[in-house]
Order: C-alpha cells, then structure tokens, then sequence
C-alpha cells in the first residue's frame, strides 16, 4: 500500500499540463466497441480507471496498443464475449459503460453490478429505464445485469434524476438503434459533449449533446476515428484550488476555460485571481481568502467532484462559508479527517458549515474517495507540519501523476510504500 507524505506550507509556483478527463475517457473507451474498425484514441490519462477499462476491453478480446505516451489503439473487431465479470467490475463504477456500449452493438450484454458505494446509494435504475425503452429486457440475479433485445428501437426517454452515466450509457446505445431516440432531461457535462462528439466522428448522428434534449438518429455502422479526450475540468479546478490555498502562482495549461466557469467565478468570489487565455490560465493569491457559499448542481452549476477541494481551500478563508451537496447523499465523509488537520466544520445532512480557521496542521490522515483524497492533498500542501495520507489508491484512479506534478510546482509531496496490514490485505474496492 501506499502513501504520500507532504510536508506543507510551499508555495506553488511554474506550469502544470492537465491530462484528459477521467470521466470522458471511461466512457470513450468502452464506446469504441461500436466501431466496426480500430480507432485511435489520444490524451488518454495515466490512470488506474483507464488501466481497468482497457483491461476488460481486452479480456473481451479487442487488441489494445499504445503507439505512444497516452495514445491507444483499439481494435474491437475481434471481441467474441460480451461480459464483464464481477472481479473486474467491482473496482471501477464506470464499468456499467460497457451494458450500454455491448447492448448498441450485439443486443446483448453481461455486466456485474458495481461495487459497494462510497458516495451514498447510487442507483442504476434510469439506465435500465433508457435500455427499456430501446425495447431491450434485463433481468438482475447473483449480482449480474443481463440485457437482450431483439433488436434496438430508437424511442423516447425521459430521466427522472439528470444522471451523467445513465445519459451517456443511453447514446451508447441508442446511436445504432433503427429510427429516432429523444433523450429529455439528459445531463449537460462536458463529457457528456465529448462521447457525443466521439461517436458522431465514428459516423453517428448525435444532435443537441450539451444541452438537455439529445436527438440521436441510429445508424447501421459506425467505422473506425481518431480522437482526443478532452482535458480534465476536475484536474485542472484542483491544480487551481493547490495553487490558491498555498498563496501560490500557477499556470495551467491544456484546459478549456468555458468547462471551469462555475470554478473561476467561485474562486474569485474567495479572493482569487484569475487570468483566462485560450487554452489557458495564470491563478494566483496575495492577501486573504474570504467565505463564499457553494452549492453544487449538475452542470453548470458548481461540480460535485470539486465539492471536497473548495470545502478545504474554506478552511483557509476568513468568515463562515456554508457548502451544500446537492446531487450526491454521502460527500462529506472526508470531514473528519479535515477536522484532524484543525479544520472546524460542522456537518448536517448535506450542509457543511465552515469556520475558516485560517491555517491547518499536518496529520496522518485517509483518503476516503478520490475527491476526498484531492482535497487532503491540498490540506496537505497548505498545512502546517507534515501530513500523511493513507489509502491513495483512490487518488490514483483519477489523477494522472499528481504528485509528480505538484512537485514540478515546488511542493514537498513523496510517495512511499508501507507494508500491508492484516485487514488490508483484501484487494480495494474502489468504485467511486
Ligand atoms: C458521474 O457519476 C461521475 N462518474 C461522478 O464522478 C460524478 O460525481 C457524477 O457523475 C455527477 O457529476 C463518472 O463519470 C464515471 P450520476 P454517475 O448518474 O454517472 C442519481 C468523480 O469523482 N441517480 O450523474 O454515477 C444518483 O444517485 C466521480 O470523478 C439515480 O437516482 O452519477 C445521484 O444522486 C464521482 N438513478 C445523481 O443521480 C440512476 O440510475 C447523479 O448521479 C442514476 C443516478
């Protein structure tokens, strides 16, 4: 198991490159099985997420190659089995891309339900509703899905909750479903954008992703592109929330500023400062953060997966500061280990009030899911004395090279190995 000690109170200075974005990647690659021909597929993060779906697309028997640093070349024409087994599924949420994107090619598809949850309930039901609707059947048993259909027909679908993974999962496999599929009440993320983009590049014809009404006409065969993910607007919020709590001056590349809005006009708000360019920015802090009220939304509200990062960059602000979770039921549980560090926050239901300290103090402290596990790194950096973070496995699945990163920006941060414990020794099962 590893660890990352830091030892806080640096400054971060220089340029840092965002990677691709975790949750546009995870969904691109399983919708490569689509394709009647290999497609080519860049800026894709070094991430333990990404590792596991191109697994499984291999043990489905796709050939998988990697001409070059972050660039793989997918093959699914030889794919002859259309399950993904719980060993493979538990560790990553995702996978539930792969009954989506194995239903639009074979009409058929076995997929695990995903593991345990850290994040409070998280159903699946609007998946199997969009499915249904496509004229597939499921059945649920010994912790399998199983979806067949006759054939796919395109339909009308309505979300009753804006679910990024049941929106996605309803392109992947409508887009070759005979006639017209009406997705209304669809989430509007940039990923969301992105996998529309992927596939209408593949021959699809997606119209309106990005907003909440996706036309989808199916067509019979999708053929092979080449394509880059986007870059990670939930990277490049930590990088930018790093370099605020440490009274830092950072620029970031490789961004798209429209995807970070409701980030930069809620840091501003706090006091920081913010430089935009084209694919770019410089942010900085000299004097005071100040409270702010942050409640997050679907896009384009404020993300949910930059809730924990801001509820700890509020520790270091003057005044109450008030954080509402508004789209998952269990986010707060990283608090805890915060209040270690000095943090007073006091959480009731999905409302955390913050009392800006001001500082914190090192502590050997857990991250608890990945996001939870950004937000200590940047307790960390600004905190006082040393602080040990156990269980970065989490960070791992979605950060490409954090540590390495931050220490180009100045940061002491190191990665050390620690010898398992007894009731450590079970594989993880991370599934956020
Ligand atoms: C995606 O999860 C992301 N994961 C999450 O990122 C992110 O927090 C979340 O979207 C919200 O933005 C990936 O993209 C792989 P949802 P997803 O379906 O798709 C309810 C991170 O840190 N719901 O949009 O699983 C659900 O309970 C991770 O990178 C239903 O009720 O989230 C939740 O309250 C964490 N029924 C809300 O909708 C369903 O069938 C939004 O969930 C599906 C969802």
């Amino acid at each position: 198991m590893d660890k990352f000690i830091i030892k806080g109170g640096r400054r971060l200075t220089g340029e840092v490159t965002i990677s691709g974005a975790k949750n546009a990647a995870v969904a691109i690659l399983p919708a490569v099985i689509l394709s009647d021909e290999p497609c080519i597929i860049e800026n894709v993060p070094s991430i333990s997420d990404v590792n596991i779906s191109l697994r499984i697309l291999e043990e489905m028997g796709a050939v998988v190659e990697s001409p070059a640093n972050n660039v793989y070349r997918i093959d699914p024409t030889h794919i002859d089995k259309y399950c993904v087994p719980y060993e493979t599924a538990r560790k990553m949420r995702a996978s539930y891309y792969f009954l989506g994107a194995l239903l639009g090619k074979f009409n058929k598809a076995r997929v695990s339900m995903p593991g345990g949850c850290p994040l409070g309930d998280r159903p699946i039901d609007q998946h199997l509703k969009a499915f249904s609707a496509l004229g597939a059947e499921y059945t649920l048993s010994q912790g399998m899905i199983d979806l067949k259909a006759d054939s796919l027909k395109g339909s009308q679908i309505f979300f009753d909750v804006v679910s990024v993974g049941a929106t996605m999962n309803a392109l992947l496999a409508s887009v070759k479903a005979s006639g017209l599929t009406v997705i209304e009440n669809a989430a509007k993320e940039p990923h969301i954008v992105d996998l529309a983009n992927f596939l209408n590049s593949m021959g699809a014809n997606i119209m309106g992703a990005g907003t909440d009404v996706i036309k989808v006409r199916g067509v019979e065969h999708l053929h092979g592109a080449n394509y880059a993910v986007i870059p990670d607007q939930i990277e490049a919020g930590t990088f930018m929330i790093a370099a605020a709590a440490t009274q830092g001056d950072v620029i970031i590349k490789n961004i798209i500023p429209k995807h970070l809005e409701s980030i930069t006009k809620k840091l501003e708000k706090i006091g920081v400062n913010i430089e935009l360019y084209d694919d770019s920015l410089r942010v900085w802090t000299e004097g005071p953060l100040v409270k702010a009220n942050v409640k997050t939304t679907p896009h384009p509200g404020f993300p949910t997966d930059m809730q924990p990062q801001i509820a700890a960059l509020l520790t270091l602000a003057e005044g109450t500061s008030i954080v509402t979770e508004g789209v998952w039921e269990q986010r707060f549980r990283y608090v805890d280990e915060l209040r270690r560090m000095g943090a007073d926050i006091t959480v009731n239901g999905k409302v955390a009030l913050i009392e800006g300290t001001g500082k914190l103090m090192g502590a050997p402290v857990k991250a608890c899911d990945l996001r939870a596990g950004a937000a200590l790194i940047i307790a960390g950096l600004a905190a006082q004395g040393i602080t040990e973070i156990e269980d970065i496995y989490h960070i791992e699945r979605g950060y490409d090279c954090m540590e390495g990163k931050l220490k180009e920006l100045g940061a002491d941060i190191e990665k050390v190995s620690i010898p398992d414990k007894l009731d450590d020794k079970n594989d993880k099962k991370a599934v956020v």
